[in-house]
């Protein structure tokens, strides 16, 4: 997996405390060719538990919606590089955040903690990362969109904050891999949507979904994994899902 790493890669991830967040850094830990995982998140982690018996991994307590939470990943990495930076942050609701139904919902405030957690974040991350991403080593930047952001596919709306913010989130990616590509002639960004995976954030929608859809979040890290394994360098800047097909803007 990741055969375009070098042999001892460093990965970092964020959202670590997630669903599909945690998946990855189990599935990363199986990897032997990972040198050193850094696990990000604003919750005392699980894996803080278990960097005692795996010591390539290692916990970091951030929230990286914040300034503070980004400085403190960029003074841990100290410009070391990095060769996986693999972004799961993302909101759809919470307990003052419910996807828009109708016109009538819509809220400057609710409308700007989406893009804020969506968009804007992800993309601070990677300018606080930037030391480490530049240079000449391989270094996949994948952020996990979802396929209602793309604007081609919106055919039956609603959901207006999550789906705009992940529209922006992908512009502000597809920026970046052009930019990147001035910087680290190896960087491949990448959008990746993960099918609809049972977690935290798809349970209040979980009863719509056709049977067999809902995939468990180590069968998407295994999936998301092996799809970034397939891309190069050529293909910075593009949208996939978990099959390996790619989705339109
Ligand atoms: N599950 C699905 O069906 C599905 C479908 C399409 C796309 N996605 C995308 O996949 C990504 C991962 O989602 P998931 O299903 O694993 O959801 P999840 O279990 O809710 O995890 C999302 C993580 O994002 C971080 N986060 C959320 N809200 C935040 C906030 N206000 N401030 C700071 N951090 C926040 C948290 O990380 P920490 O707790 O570690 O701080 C949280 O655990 C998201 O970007 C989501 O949009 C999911």
């Amino acid at each position: 997996m990741l055969q375009q790493l070098p042999q001892g890669y460093t990965a970092v991830v964020t959202g670590a405390g997630g669903g599909i967040g945690r998946a990855i850094v189990t599935a990363l830990k199986a990897d032997t060719r990972a040198g050193r995982i850094l696990a990000v998140s604003r919750q005392a982690l699980q894996a803080e538990k278990a960097a005692t018996d795996d010591d390539r991994l290692r916990a970091l307590r951030a929230d990286l919606t914040t300034a503070e939470g980004r400085g403190i990943l960029a003074n841990d990495l100290a410009g070391a590089p990095v060769h996986l930076l693999f972004n799961t942050i993302g909101i759809l609701h919470d307990a003052t955040l419910t996807p828009e139904k109708r016109l009538e919902d819509l809220d400057a405030e609710t409308l700007a903690a989406s893009f804020h957690v969506n968009a804007i974040t992800p993309m601070l991350v990677i300018q606080a990362l930037q030391a480490s991403l530049k240079g000449r080593h391989p270094a996949i930047i994948a952020s996990l969109s979802a396929r209602v952001g793309s604007i081609e596919d919106n055919g039956f709306g609603g959901w207006y904050g999550y789906r705009a913010s992940k529209a922006a989130h992908n512009m502000l990616l597809r920026t970046a891999a052009i930019e990147l590509a001035r910087y680290n002639p190896q960087a491949i960004v990448l959008c990746l949507h993960p099918g609809t995976t049972d977690t935290k954030l798809s349970e209040p929608f979980q009863a719509r979904v056709p049977e067999g859809k809902l995939f468990t979040p180590a069968f998407v890290a295994e999936r998301l994994l092996a799809v970034m394994g397939e891309r190069g360098p050529a293909e910075s800047g593009t949208f996939w899902d978990w099959a390996g097909k790619p989705i339109p803007w």
